[in-house]
């Protein structure tokens, strides 16, 4: 296995990582990227393979289960039952009670709902030079994924603090203090959704949160209260910066208005999602001694699939550093694969169908105002801010 060394946070990969995914594609299936100590890969094919093996898991065996430091211990205890963190049975019985609230037919359901957000949000921009991700971006995503669970749109602004804080932890910088603030708002959220729980088992709404309680035994109350705060966390995150992201290359390719008209949408965000995706880094377990790509792995080994390396595989993708705004709609892997194939992803990209169009049609003279930055803060890839002009 050939090894590579890149660091995570310097500047240039932080701008622009995707060289490196084409030097680690180029050095083979699976590559030992050397500042992790991490085999990855940035094969489409490979990474199917991997996300679809049942003898992969998110979950380490348990032998192999890292020491949870006594300080880190509220915020583990809630991943402890994550369903993003799991794997099955329990993932499955999980995933089960929150995938029948996110079908396709439900989530379109809410289209109108967006839109009218989407206008409110715009409504409210100021005059002048605007941050179009703190303006516009951070708020739809969490204020739609709120109000599908039933936690009121004011608590927005600790949603997103909340939110931010712990995922601080899936960052490569990640330091003391970014784990005491992960661990306040751990406890904070945790908290705040067990007081709302007791609120809707005494007076339940036509809500998740009031729907996974009369669900009964299916969920003990930690379980609840995790996948509450995994759908408001990943239910925004990812969506502000695709958002973002998307909004920027649309700007930066000079796309025509028409590429956005209802007929090309689709096609539009899933190039959107191929071409600059917000989360590049995900890592399985190895369960059994087994071979990937011809490698031997071992119980307890890890390897790591670079998604946003996958996108952009030219066994997969005919010239694929182009963004082309009406390429033939194929999958990608954004939204990952196999088993933890995720959730969101009919909300997520409705959200992007309906907030885009309306953004351009509505602000005809969006423009740039400088070039944004991406944020140091990989394994996530997004912008610092999007300041445009109208
Ligand atoms: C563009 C936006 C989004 C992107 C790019 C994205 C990406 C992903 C990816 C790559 C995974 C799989 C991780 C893995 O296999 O290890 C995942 C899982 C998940 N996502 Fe999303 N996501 C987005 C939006 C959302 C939204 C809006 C929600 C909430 C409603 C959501 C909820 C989840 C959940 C609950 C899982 C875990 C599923 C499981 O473990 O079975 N995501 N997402």
């Amino acid at each position: 296995m050939q090894s590579l060394k890149q660091s995570p946070t310097d500047p240039a990969f932080v701008q622009n990582p995707y060289p490196f995914y084409d030097r680690v594609r180029a050095a083979g299936a699976v590559v030992m990227w050397e500042d992790y100590g991490l085999p990855v890969s940035a094969s489409a094919a490979t990474i199917g393979v991997i996300l679809r093996d049942r003898r992969l898991g998110r979950a380490p065996p348990p032998e192999f289960a890292p020491v949870i430091p006594p300080h880190l211990a509220p915020f583990y205890a809630i991943e402890a039952h994550s369903m993003l963190e799991l794997d099955p049975p329990v993932q499955t019985r999980l995933r089960g009670q929150v995938l029948r609230a996110f079908t396709s037919r439900r989530i379109a359901g809410l289209a109108p709902e967006i839109a009218a957000l989407s206008h409110r949000l715009i409504d409210a921009l100021p005059e002048g030079p605007v941050d179009l991700l703190a303006g516009f971006a951070q708020h739809l995503p969490v204020i739609v994924i709120a109000r599908l669970l039933g936690v009121p749109e004011s608590r927005a602004p600790d949603l997103v603090a909340w939110s931010n804080a712990m995922v601080g932890m899936y960052q490569a910088r990640r330091d003391r203090a970014t784990e005491d603030a992960a661990v306040a708002a751990a406890i904070a959220f945790s908290g705040y959704l067990r007081g709302l729980v007791a609120d809707r088992t005494r007076q339940p709404g036509d809500d998740l949160i009031s729907h996974l309680i009369a669900a009964g035994d299916a969920l003990t109350p930690d379980e609840l209260i995790s996948t509450c705060i995994l759908l408001l966390n990943a239910g925004h995150e990812a969506t502000v910066h695709t958002l973002g992201n998307g909004i920027k290359t649309l700007l930066e390719a000079k796309v025509p208005v028409e590429a956005l008209s209802p007929d090309r949408i689709e096609a539009l965000v899933e190039e959107i999602l191929r071409f600059d995706p917000p989360l590049h880094l995900f890592l399985r377990w190895v369960h059994e001694d087994m071979e990937i790509a011809g490698h031997a792995f071992a119980r307890g080994d890890r390897i790591g699939c670079l998604l946003a390396g996958a996108n952009r595989d030219p066994q997969g993708w005919e010239r694929p550093g182009k963004f082309i705004p009406d390429r033939l709609v194929k999958p990608n892997l954004a939204f990952g694969g196999g088993a933890h194939f995720c959730i969101g992803a009919p909300l997520a990209r409705l959200e992007l169908q309906v907030a885009l169009p309306m953004l351009f049609a509505r602000l005809p003279g969006l423009r740039m105002k400088g070039k944004p930055r991406y944020a140091n803060l990989y394994h996530f890839h997004g912008l610092e801010r999007l300041v445009v002009t109208r």
